[in-house]
């Protein structure tokens, strides 16, 4: 087992549940908070479905876990939120297999993506935290919402969705100018004021949706932005960011607790950059203009003809 010790007594003590026999699934679980999300929920006896784009690296990743945890039940289903196409078989899978969720974890996202496109040409931030994360949910809620059992959904955002400047509907992608930072924010921003408003308008169905977001934590989504250098001197301060072990712990902290849905969860120290989960204030810009923002969405995916009538109304 390789989770740390004081890792273990946080959970004892704030997040002490069993989750043996239920069903995480977790999006980019083979990297960074996904993995830890794994293991941590692994640890607490859960079953594990790892979605991951790139099978060799899901496969390494998990043989790693089970080295660690030799009677984990971990599986691996091919999902690259990317590409629409891909969503549709990822959701069409589970169906046929009539695979059985307890938990549905949204952790997959990018940063820093500059000059690429998703495969239905959106610009790639954006078009993964966001159209993608929104597209896979619109396709899996109606299914979840047919179970027979509670389910939690969790879409994870950023801290620094509080920083996005406010929607410019005729520059959403920042095609005139593109900034990395405010590329991010937005996704994150968008991201978090659909999950407000599906986690209030499912709050008395058998599906409760909230948000996690894991700090500040050293991770390659960071170091593969900022290039060798940066990489290497934030692994010597890696002490001044969270660890992606204990970012990961905000989906127990949700699971063991009952938040209101639409609650946003992450660390409780340094405005929310570092330490062990509580429960975040929601700011007004989260959960206002929603309406606008989903007839956008809607367009932006209609337009490009890829799904016409596709999206079912939950
Ligand atoms: N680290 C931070 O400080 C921080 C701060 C705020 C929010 N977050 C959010 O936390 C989440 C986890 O990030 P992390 O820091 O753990 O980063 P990470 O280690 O880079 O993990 C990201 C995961 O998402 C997967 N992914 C990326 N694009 C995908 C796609 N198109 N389809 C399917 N999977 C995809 C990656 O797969 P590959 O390994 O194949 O690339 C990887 O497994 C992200 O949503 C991120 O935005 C992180």
């Amino acid at each position: 087992m390789s989770l740390k010790n004081k890792t273990i007594k946080w959970l004892l003590k704030n997040a002490a549940l069993s989750l043996k026999g239920k069903t995480i699934l977790i999006t980019g679980a083979n990297s960074g908070v996904g993995y830890k999300t794994a293991e941590t929920c692994i640890f607490l006896g859960a079953n594990v479905i790892m979605a991951c784009r790139n099978k060799e690296k899901a496969k390494e990743a998990m043989d790693r876990l089970i080295h660690e945890y030799p009677q984990a039940n971990i599986s691996i289903a091919e999902l690259d939120i990317a590409n629409f196409s891909s969503i549709e078989s990822f959701v069409q899978k589970i169906k046929d297999d009539k695979t059985d969720i307890d938990v549905f974890v949204n952790n997959a996202g990018v940063f820093h993506q500059p000059n690429r496109t998703t495969k239905d040409g959106f610009e790639y931030v954006i078009g993964v935290n966001y159209l993608g994360t929104y597209y896979l949910t619109e396709k899996i809620l109606p299914y979840l919402l047919k179970l027979s059992h509670n389910v939690v959904y969790i879409n994870t955002i950023s801290l620094i969705h509080k920083f996005a400047k406010k929607i410019d509907y005729n520059d959403f992608y920042y095609n005139k100018k593109y900034r990395n930072l405010a590329v991010y924010t937005r996704s994150k921003l968008c991201l978090a004021k659909y999950t407000y408003a599906i986690a209030k308008k499912h709050e008395n169905s058998n599906v409760k949706i909230y948000m996690n977001h894991p700090g500040i934590a050293i991770t390659p989504l960071g170091l593969n932005a900022f290039g060798k250098k940066v990489a290497r001197l934030s692994m010597v301060f890696k002490n001044l960011f969270n660890s992606p072990e204990k970012s990961a712990l905000s989906v127990a902290y949700i699971l063991s607790h009952d938040f209101p849905a639409g609650s946003i969860v992450g660390p409780n120290k340094l405005f929310g950059g570092w330490g062990y989960p509580k429960i975040n204030h929601i700011r007004k810009k989260v959960k206002t203009g929603v309406e606008e923002l989903i007839n956008f969405t809607q367009q932006q995916i209609i337009s490009r003809n890829i799904i016409n009538d596709k999206l079912d109304k939950n």
